[in-house]
């Protein structure tokens, strides 16, 4: 055993642009996640940002294999998911499950509670009957924090946290051992934000769960996090513990990124030093030569248009930037 539940390596996930009257002129590809490997300890939680379209949901799905990736492996203990004949890989599907942004959007309108965390149940056949399945259900509105009434009643009847809970519910109740949660927090009001978070959190604790938890924001991740990758266009441009990563950034996308995060502390905020990206995110269909970031990054020079930089060992980070020793000095972590 190697300890680490989920093993993703060299993942690529390319989506066609078509054209022509029935689409079927294939004249590029979206390079949604273009070369990811990254691996999650059992029990761990792997923290997943960047900005938006970057990649951080795709890369979530493809690691269900609720979408197919176009190239690469992943293993959930040990399992290689994208060899797996169909029926195989629906009797692994139970082992992971995801929690999604909108928990208004996600939940059927029309179906009770007990109906809606009844579906996954009755689809891989657990709990028996529905004695049984009550029984799982009940066991799991209580790890939530909802009441039992909850059973009979329908998603609008509660709030937006409240929702959270119940697609956290709806993973939980299958007993699975990995969740991506893919940005659980960010239609919640900052109030709740923390209280889902620290649901996570003793959950994970009580329950031995692995997560990839993704958000856009760094401070989201911060605490639930051991590990947090940094994703750009598709690639991963740096991965450290997560006390490292936001001691000490050493990417300068990274540093950019928390240069952007206010700091409580007003005396601490007047200093802080802002990093400004130039210009917009470039397309995914058509990345830039060599580095990707280089056309945002206040530090480019010109090996970075001719080579890309591999994801190397800086420092106990794992940093894709030609430079990053020498960056490593200037604006240390706010
Ligand atoms: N099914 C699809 N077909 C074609 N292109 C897609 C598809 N899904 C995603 N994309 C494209 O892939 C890129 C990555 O999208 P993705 O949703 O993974 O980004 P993200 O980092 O999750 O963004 P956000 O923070 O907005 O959720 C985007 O350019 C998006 O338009
Ligand atoms: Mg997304």
């Amino acid at each position: 055993m190697t300890g680490k539940l989920v093993e993703i390596d060299d993942l690529k996930v390319h989506f066609p642009i078509t054209k022509g009257i029935i689409f079927d002129k294939v004249i590029g590809h979206v390079k949604a996640v273009d070369g990811v490997s990254l691996s999650i300890g059992q029990g761990q939680t792997y923290g997943l940002v960047g900005e938006s379209g970057c990649g951080k949901s795709t890369l979530g799905r493809a690691l269900l294999q609720l979408t197919k990736p176009t190239a690469g492996s992943v293993k959930l203990g040990g399992v290689d998911l994208t060899t797996l004949p169909p029926e195989k890989l629906r009797a692994q599907r139970k082992r992971m499950q995801m929690i999604f942004q909108d928990p208004m959007s996600s939940l059927d309108p029309r179906q009770n509670i007990e109906s809606i965390l009844s579906e996954g149940l009755l689809a891989h056949g657990i709990g028996g009957n529905r004695d049984g399945r009550r029984a799982l259900i009940s066991r799991t509105l209580d790890a939530v924090g909802l009441p039992q009434w909850a059973l009979s009643r329908y998603p609008h009847e509660f709030s937006g946290g409240q929702r959270q809970r119940i697609g956290i519910a709806r993973a939980l109740v299958l007993s699975p051992e990995l969740i991506v949660a893919d940005e659980p927090v960010s239609a919640l009001d900052v109030s709740i934000q923390a209280q889902v978070i620290n649901l996570l959190d003793e959950l994970q604790n009580e329950l031995g769960l692995t997560y990839l938890v993704i958000a856009h924001d760094l401070a989201v991740v911060r605490h639930i996090s051991d590990t947090v990758g940094v994703m750009y266009l598709g690639a991963l441009v740096e991965e450290a513990s997560s006390n490292d990563l936001y001691r000490r950034p050493l990417h300068p996308y990274t540093k950019a990124l928390m240069s952007a995060v206010p700091v409580p502390d007003p005396l601490v905020e007047e200093r802080r030093e802002r990093i400004l990206l130039k210009g917009d995110l470039p397309s995914p269909a058509n990345p830039p030569s060599g580095c990707r970031f280089r056309t945002r990054c206040p530090w480019a020079k010109e090996r970075c248009a001719q080579e890309r930089p591999e994801l190397r060992e800086v420092d106990g980070h794992k940093v894709a930037c030609h430079y990053a020793e020498e960056l490593s000095g200037l604006l240390a972590a706010v």
